[in-house]
């Protein structure tokens, strides 16, 4: 595996990759949920790229960007062991040089949801996506479905710049109990990660609120906002029931529908979400 840190370094060896290249961008601290994307990757490609790259743009000033969870060499020894090829880690300056000035923009879509309180980090993720896509030119890219709405907007921002590029949406992986994996689980105090426990159950009843025939969106919100309040460590931030392409509220659901939710858990912001009807794929 190589290990390249400038973008001149990185299009030197990337020459040398069999084609096609699927690409996995992350920001580091790896859990299994990002080994997971490699290895969707390494199954679909001759080649794997991967980044490692705690993205500044994508964090608010009142988030904190250097308490951001870092461990590279762990982080370089799992992709060598999940079999990735190369490996971009650039510093900030090389994303990001002196009078940067240029960004990526999806505008509705990123309105909504994360974006409703993050207004912006969508255009952060979306100009570091681009600028990566730029570099690393992949045929293949991997996100996965637990950060769905950053999905669609690589899927429209894909679509619309016209990358020649696969988007796979590969499914969320969980502990155990149910909780979606996240580097921000390592945030949680032990009361508060069973307490978190309450989002995946409430996305479950949404689930079987759904099997048994609901389709009232307010009914199965209302039913799932009741849960997640018997739970006193957990603040919902939303819980929304969402047309899957455009993630404006529905009120019936007639059409393939997003339930995604976020909530704090003492300092820590989670989010997680399911797709309505069940085994359908986020896009
Ligand atoms: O999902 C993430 O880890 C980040 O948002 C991404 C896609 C690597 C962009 O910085």
């Amino acid at each position: 595996m190589k290990v390249a840190e400038s973008i001149a370094e990185f299009r030197k060896l990337r020459a040398d990759l069999a084609e096609p290249v699927g690409f996995v961008p992350t920001m580091g601290y790896l859990h299994v949920g990002h080994l997971s994307l490699v290895r969707e990757a390494r199954e679909r490609s001759a080649s794997v790229v991967a980044s490692i790259f705690v993205n500044p743009s994508q964090f608010a000033p009142t988030e904190d960007l250097a308490a951001y969870p870092r461990d590279l060499d762990r982080d370089l020894a799992l992709l060598e062991a999940e079999g990735a090829d190369l490996v971009f880690v650039p510093e900030a300056e090389e994303m990001y040089p002196d009078g940067y000035d240029t960004w990526i923009a999806v505008e509705e879509l990123t309105t909504r949801l994360e974006g409703a309180s993050r207004p912006t980090h969508f255009r952060g993720v979306a100009t570091v996506v681009g600028k990566l896509f730029v570099i690393v030119e992949p045929q293949i890219a991997v996100f996965g479905q637990k950060d769905a709405q950053q999905a669609l907007v690589i899927d429209r921002l894909i679509r619309d710049l016209g990358f020649a590029i696969e988007l796979v949406v590969a499914p969320t992986i969980r502990e155990s109990d149910g909780l979606a994996m996240s580097s921000r689980n390592t945030y949680l105090e032990p009361d508060e990660r069973v307490g978190a426990t309450v989002l995946r159950q409430s996305l479950l009843l949404a689930e079987r609120l759904y099997a048994d025939g609901e389709r009232s969106a307010k009914m199965i919100r209302s039913r799932m906002q009741e849960l997640i309040a018997s739970e006193p460590l957990v603040e919902p931030v939303y819980v929304s029931l969402a047309d899957v392409t455009t993630l404006e509220e529905l009120e019936t659901i007639d059409r393939k529908a997003l339930v995604s939710l976020a909530a704090k858990v003492g300092v820590t912001r989670l989010i997680d979400n399911i797709v309505l009807p069940p085994g359908e794929g986020l896009l």
